[in-house]
């Protein structure tokens, strides 16, 4: 049998700075640097973002290459994220790994961001078992909210997106209105947790097919806020962990409702979440009991692999290495992508 190709991956699409070395299906290191510069602001500002990856590249790099094990000579093909995100930030992961495959003479291979949130799932550790196809997946991260109808590795159909806000932006805008910091996602899960999620009641948006509208709760949170804190200057901090379950319900009430409709639109049972909302705690166990209320397979992917990391960039590459898809030194980076079909 052939050997599994050792793919080296690289993952600068936003705010975090990743690279991971993959063997087969198989994580050899994922390593991940994190950027405190954005907490200040309540939210990622580029220029900022495409700086911290530069600092940053060389020693993640450097770090997963030796936590693998490996060294530059084994390295098969090298991957990156090619889009969706932020321009300066991917220019950065995409020199780099130009730079990389010219000096030693490696094939490239560019990855589409949201399919490898996805593909995340195909990690040999990620799950006790893949989805098989098709499968639906509900992808919800800081920039997108889709239910995508996933046929094969390299086939994806889009059934639904959002509107307006991504979940993981209702998730950010509301603790920035809470006085949280950013992400906004990890504390409000952590708050819920001492909260009562039916202590207050937002509108629903009313949304015809598969998809979702976040910017209307936004405004009521913020409206509600406004009301109640000119009558009790102390409100929000009174009533945090309550708000914040609140919230987070119904978020997780809107994101369910639409994949139960999904679910019977297409008769597909097999049901997954993936992207860095789907971190959030009562997320996975109230998909779990929807899972078997209405007898759905659902998977639900390892922690490490939900928020933004290179190991799903990886992945993708390996399906894409299968079918000998690799991209040239002239392919672009683009801060809107499609899905492959
Ligand atoms: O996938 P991701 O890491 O980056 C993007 O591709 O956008 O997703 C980041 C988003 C942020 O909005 C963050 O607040 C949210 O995921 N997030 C969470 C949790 N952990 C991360 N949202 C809710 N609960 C969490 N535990
Ligand atoms: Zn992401």
């Amino acid at each position: 049998m052939e050997k599994a190709p050792v793919i080296l991956a690289i993952e600068s699409s936003c705010d975090d700075t990743s690279v991971a070395v993959l063997e087969g299906n198989k994580v050899l290191s994922n390593i991940i640097a994190n950027q405190k510069v954005h907490e200040e602001y309540g939210g990622v500002v580029p220029e900022l973002a495409s700086r911290s990856h530069q600092q940053n590249i060389l020693p993640v790099f450097t770090k997963a290459l030796k936590t693998a094990n490996k060294t530059l000579q084994d390295i098969g093909a090298i991957a990156y994220t090619q889009g969706p995100g932020l321009l300066g930030s991917l220019l950065v992961g995409t020199s780099f790994a130009k730079g990389l495959a010219i000096g030693l003479h490696k094939p490239l291979i560019a990855v589409n961001h949201m399919e490898a949130h996805i593909l995340a799932h195909f990690i040999a550790d990620a799950n006790p078992a893949p989805p098989a196809f098709p499968f639906l997946c509900l992808t919800v991260s800081g920039g997108h909210t889709q239910i995508v109808r996933v046929n094969s590795p390299l086939n994806f159909e889009l059934l639904g997106n959002t509107l307006d806000d991504a979940a993981g932006e209702a998730f950010d805008k509301t603790a920035k209105l809470l006085g949280l910091g950013y992400p906004g996602g990890p504390l409000i899960d952590k708050h819920a947790k001492q909260g009562n999620p039916e202590a207050f009641h937002f509108p629903h948006p009313d949304i015809k097919g598969l998809d979702f509208s976040f910017s209307g709760l936004k405004t009521s949170i913020l409206y509600m806020l406004q009301r109640e804190m000119q009558k009790n200057p102390k409100f929000i901090k009174e009533n945090l962990n309550d708000i914040c379950a609140s919230v987070q319900k119904t978020i997780i009430d809107i994101l369910l409702n639409t994949l139960i409709k999904a679910a019977r639109e297409t008769g597909i049972s097999q049901v997954a979440i993936a992207g860095g909302v789907s971190a959030n705690s009562e997320l996975r166990t109230r998909l779990q009991e929807t899972g078997e209320k209405h007898r759905w397979k659902v998977f639900i992917p390892k922690f490490e692999y939900c928020t933004d990391n290179a190991a799903m960039i990886g992945i993708a590459a390996y399906y894409k290495y299968l079918n000998n898809m690799f991209s040239d030194l002239k392919t672009k980076p683009f801060a809107r992508m499609s899905f492959s079909k």
